[in-house]
């Protein structure tokens, strides 16, 4: 471990556990790596053809301590890879949604592969929510530059900013996370989903892919969970893959309306 991230994880244990346990863990095991994207990374094809196919730059596997903006919402960051595109279009396709109503919402969209995969839908509007300003940087530039021709939605962008506080649009929503923050973000992000529904009731689909704080969603009485699935993904994107899974395990949940 370099420097930089020896100086992240302590902060980050600060902040999680205080100053005795952090003492008492360094003495017992030391500061290892406490995500789990690092313990599962394997030898991966660095450029996803992804990338050369429509001119713009998806790719790399990326530590949250990589990635400052300067928050202290960094100490949750779980890090930015790219979302299989074959698994992507098939969880998308399984929505079996009349895309035209809804706005495709990104918590945490990093440099826009999803976003430009969704815009061979016809969604109503895609919006990407990214922390790292230089993540955000390259999906501005990936949304001028995309080059493909399957492209059904053109109003489509980036928004540098914290999840937490992201003001939700009107109407019905898609709401795509791809493991993008550790619970106590993922916890204040539910807060002010629930808070603006509450305010504005509509129809609001979650689909969340490597679940990891599915248990966050199933307690609560706002959400229904529709399926789980697992999506297998086609040897290109697998041999681009720094994980082991051939699978992006998914969960769709949809609110329940009426009780807000
Ligand atoms: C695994 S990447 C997902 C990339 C993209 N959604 C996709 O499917 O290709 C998760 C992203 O969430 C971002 N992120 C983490 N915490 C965030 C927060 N509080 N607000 C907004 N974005 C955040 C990270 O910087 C990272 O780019």
């Amino acid at each position: 471990m370099n420097l930089r991230r020896i100086r992240y994880r302590l902060r980050k244990s600060l902040a999680q556990r205080g100053v005795i346990a952090t003492a008492r863990l360094l003495l017992h095991k030391g500061l290892r790596p406490g995500s789990r994207t690092i313990d599962r990374a394997k030898e991966y094809v660095s450029v996803h053809p992804f990338d050369r196919q429509f001119g713009v730059e998806t790719s790399g596997l990326l530590f949250a301590e990589d990635l400052p903006s300067g928050s202290h919402k960094d100490l949750f960051n779980a890090g930015y890879f790219g979302v299989a595109p074959s698994a992507f279009r098939q969880i998308l396709h399984r929505l079996q949604l009349d895309f035209e109503k809804y706005t495709f919402v990104d918590l945490g969209s990093g440099k826009g592969r999803a976003l430009l995969i969704a815009s061979e839908y016809p969604f109503r509007a895609i919006v990407g929510v990214e922390l790292s300003p230089k993540l955000h940087a390259i999906a501005v530039a990936n949304i001028a530059n995309y080059r493909g021709s399957a492209q059904r939605c053109q109003d489509i962008r980036s928004i540098e900013a914290d999840a937490t506080e992201y003001s939700f649009p009107d109407g019905p929503l898609v709401v795509y996370l791809w493991n993008p923050f550790e619970a106590p973000v993922f916890t204040s992000v539910l807060a002010n989903l629930e808070a603006t529904l509450a305010r504005n009731p509509r129809e609001v689909y979650i689909v969340y892919i490597q679940p990891d704080l599915d248990p966050l969603l199933e307690a609560s009485r706002f959400w229904r969970k529709l399926w789980r699935d697992e999506f297998q993904m086609s040897e290109e994107d697998y041999a681009a893959h720094a994980f082991p899974p051939r699978a992006e395990l998914c969960s769709v949940y949809r609110n329940v309306l009426g009780s807000q």
